[in-house]
């Protein structure tokens, strides 16, 4: 579905902590809404440990050789790897963003851009100012090429 991410291969901890969020009505997501009522600690600690275990497949189309080569120069300027780890497929708290979806991950960013997150960690707060559209999507087309 559009603008749903990939869980596989996802940090257990970042998806044990969003899944709870959003559990809580704390990260308020139309499509996920009610989903996870009634769904114990137990439950969320197996889904995020079996959806982590699983290998992540990127699913993104053709490069575009100029947008990966601004995308990545952006994200080694801008230090993405210290959080994300070097290889972007983050760790603890930290969302994988290698062969995450392009809408998904364009989307958001704008969103962390814009301050119009709820419920997210606020370490991503200010990290995307003065960002332009363009230079989100040419993050965005990196990360998602990225295996
Ligand atoms: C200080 C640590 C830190 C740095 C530096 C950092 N991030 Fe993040 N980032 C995070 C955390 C923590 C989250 C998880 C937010 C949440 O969903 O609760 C996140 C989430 C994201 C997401 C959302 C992915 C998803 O699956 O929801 C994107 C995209 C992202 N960061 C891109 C970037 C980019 C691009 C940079 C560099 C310009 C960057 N980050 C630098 C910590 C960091």
């Amino acid at each position: 579905m559009a603008l749903s991410p990939s869980l596989a291969g996802q940090p257990r901890v970042f998806l044990e902590n969003t899944l709870i969020m959003i559990r809580e009505g704390l990260r308020p997501i139309a499509a996920m809404k009610g989903l996870l009522d009634g769904v114990g600690d137990a439950e969320i600690v197996a889904l995020a440990d079996h959806y982590s275990r699983l290998p992540a497949r990127a699913e993104a189309g053709p490069r575009d050789e100029a947008a990966w080569r601004r995308g990545e120069a952006l994200a080694s300027r801008n230090l993405c790897g210290t959080c994300h780890l070097p290889s972007y497929a983050g760790q603890q708290q930290m969302p994988r963003l290698a062969g995450q979806r392009q809408d998904y991950l364009a989307q958001s960013m704008r969103e962390f851009r814009d301050n119009r997150t709820q419920g997210r960690d606020t370490q991503m707060n200010g990290v995307l100012r003065g960002y332009s559209d363009r230079d989100i999507d040419d993050l965005a087309h990196y990360f998602a090429q990225l295996r």
